[in-house]
């Protein structure tokens, strides 16, 4: 287990003359079966410095597509998207590793491109690493990347960028599906990634999957036991309508958000804002 614990960090808040590194890869490999991991998805420099205070990993996440841009799915979501949203992450934390997710297109077709949009994301924005959905069929590239110096977090179990094969965002939570689950998850491990988030799948198979595997399982609507957990910022905090079984509100932004603008729409319409010490005197 690392030295560096969830604990000091917090001290490191409470005291700010505290010193807290910076998260590193090797770093976060090393704790697999230790302090649990702290990681939330963020895609603007302000969220990511609130994170950051607190959090191990800060994920630039291609659900960026449809919690800040309003598609339907992360289908749609550009390496341009990713590499504004990373630049902004990475600007805004200084603590945390930095990891941005490679989009849907932008890694598939062969190792050879998905090192060039890679290493495009990695000098464009400064992040530590990248994170790219898929299994056994993606271990070749991961091997690839990670032997030229890209750190890769891979992702398995629930894919939401192969939400048309899948027929939608399916959990596994079928015996008959684990076995290839788990097969996905050696693979990507023996290819060098550095950690796997493991995605919609029932505890009783995350569990048999967390414990196999010697690189952190990071879960999300997974199970309690693997090494750390993921959510989107923006569930979290209350400000997404829709509120999958994973997702638990810790927050109700929404709601503060709305009576906020509510009252600014009142006081405009009455003309009370701006007040007296809203504006300038004059010279
Ligand atoms: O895109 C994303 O935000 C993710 C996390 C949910 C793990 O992949």
């Amino acid at each position: 287990m690392s030295s560096e614990s969830t604990i000091s960090k917090r001290a490191a808040i409470a005291d700010p003359g505290t010193k807290r590194q910076r998260m590193s890869v090797p770093r976060f490999t090393a704790r697999k079966g230790g302090a649990p991991l702290v990681c939330l998805t963020s895609y603007t420099a302000h969220v990511a410095a609130i994170c950051d205070e607190v959090c191990d990993l800060l994920l630039v996440g291609d659900s960026l597509g449809m919690v800040i841009h309003g598609m339907e799915n992360t289908l749609g979501v550009t390496l341009e998207h990713m590499i504004m949203h990373g630049q902004a992450v990475v600007r805004g934390a200084d603590k945390a590793l930095v990891v941005v997710d490679m989009p849907f297109g932008s890694f598939e077709e062969s190792p050879e491109i998905a090192f060039r949009n890679a290493a495009r994301v990695v000098k464009e924005t400064g992040c530590h690493a990248v994170k790219l959905e898929g299994g056994v069929e993606m271990a070749p590239t991961i091997r690839h990347l990670t032997r030229r110096g890209i750190p890769v977090m891979a992702h398995v179990g629930l894919m939401p960028q192969a939400m048309n094969t899948a027929g939608g965002f399916k959990a596994v939570r079928d015996e008959g599906q684990f076995e290839a689950v788990v097969a996905d998850a050696r693979a990507v491990e023996d290819a060098g990634a550095f950690s796997v988030v493991v995605e919609g799948v029932a505890p009783a198979l995350a569990d048999r999957r967390h414990g196999a595997l010697s690189i952190p399982t990071i879960g999300i609507g997974a199970s309690a036991d693997c090494d750390g957990q993921i959510l989107v910022f923006e569930d979290m905090v209350g400000l997404m309508p829709r509120v999958p079984t994973f997702v638990k509100r810790y927050g109700t932004m929404e709601e503060m958000m709305r009576a906020a603008v509510g009252q600014y729409a009142e006081e405009v319409t009455a003309r009370t804002f701006p007040a007296e010490e809203h504006t300038y005197r004059r010279k």
